[in-house]
């Protein structure tokens, strides 16, 4: 199903399923407002929902502590709703920065809207971004509007078509669709563990500092840079960026030396590479030399990283299709 369709009505239980996403450029100046660019990656996240036969688990108190995302879903999109019960499967690695919040947040947000009568991509992309804003406290829809909306997506960017206006009351970002170079790309968890909204809160308070604005320009200025050496497929210029992109995110205090060094050892093998998603901890992304995924990543696998091979996912959230029932009839009336 391709990222602009509506979610249709359906009855439970049904299956939702959204891709996962890659920072290219941008984050944490996106939170501010600056501009980004983020592809949908072929790591798929599936969210089952079926009623449940114990009647108290939506009003499980121990819930929000487990579950925020499930938390925040409910007490949004499922008010007075029957309990319910979650089966998820996901090849998407958690608290790396690939996206499995957003993932989570977009396939269960795209499975209660079908309960409740469909919704279109618009309502959507506000209601993954309400969900995954509501148990981070903090953030931009970047990586939910990326999920929901599938392939490449600009965010208060140049674009060829706008997709979304979003906002959190304060700020506003539109979200545009990116013409899709066909590239692969290397991602791979450097195996740190790291919270998104405390790397967010400290970059926001290294940006508070008086050349905070200057530094949001330079991300801006790359980001822009970015997004149009990806749509003239100029290999070697996203490259360079991506490299004075990282340079940036290590100056706001979000690189690590692991992922430094998994940044290193893909080096021989990559145009450019960067950190991806919040950072401290979590996940780098590398553009491979032309045929030179699988060494890129065997690099980073012997340095100590679990790569992915990935390419664009361009199908944005959806629901499952249900198998088709045995009706017992006919079998060459199909
Ligand atoms: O690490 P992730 O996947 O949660 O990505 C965070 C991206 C930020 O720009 C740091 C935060 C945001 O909400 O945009």
């Amino acid at each position: 199903m391709s990222g602009s369709e509506p979610i249709p009505p359906a009855n439970l239980p049904l299956a939702a399923r959204a891709p996962g996403k890659c920072i290219l450029f941008g984050e944490h100046a996106v939170v501010h407002g600056r501009a980004e660019l983020l592809l949908a990656i072929d790591l798929p996240l599936q969210v089952g929902i079926s009623p449940s036969a114990r009647s108290s688990l939506n009003r499980d108190s121990a819930a929000p502590d487990t579950n925020p995302y499930f938390h925040a879903a409910l007490e949004r999109l499922w008010t007075g709703g029957p309990p319910v019960e979650l089966h998820v499967t996901s090849r998407i690695p958690r608290a790396a920065g690939l996206g499995s919040s957003a993932a989570f947040s977009a396939a269960l947000s795209a499975g209660f809207s079908a309960a409740r009568g469909g919704v279109d991509r618009a309502g959507l992309a506000e209601r993954a971004f309400s969900v995954e804003r509501g148990a981070q406290g903090v953030g931009s829809p970047g990586d939910t509007a990326a999920v929901v909306a599938g392939g490449y997506v600009s965010v208060n960017g140049p674009g060829e078509s706008e997709l979304f206006r979003l906002t959190d009351g304060e700020r506003r970002w539109t979200v545009r669709r990116v013409k899709d170079p066909s590239w692969s790309w290397v991602v791979a968890y450097s195996g740190i563990p790291r919270s998104t909204a405390s790397a967010v809160r400290a970059v926001g308070e290294r940006l508070s500092a008086p050349d905070g604005e200057a530094l949001l320009d330079r991300f801006h200025a790359l980001a822009e840079a970015g997004i149009r050496a990806v749509v003239a497929e100029d290999r070697a210029e996203v490259g360079r960026l991506l490299d004075e992109n990282q340079g940036l995110l290590a100056q706001v205090g979000v690189s690590h030396p692991r992922l430094e060094a998994l940044l290193a050892a893909a080096r021989p093998a990559v145009v450019g590479g960067k950190l991806t998603g919040a950072g401290a901890g979590g996940s780098v992304v590398v553009l491979p030399m032309p045929g030179r995924e699988l060494e890129a990543a065997r690099r980073i696998a012997r340095a100590g990283g679990l790569p992915f091979v990935v390419r664009t996912e361009t199908n944005g959230a959806s629901l499952v299709a249900a198998p088709v029932e045995e009706t017992g009839g006919d079998p060459s009336a199909s």
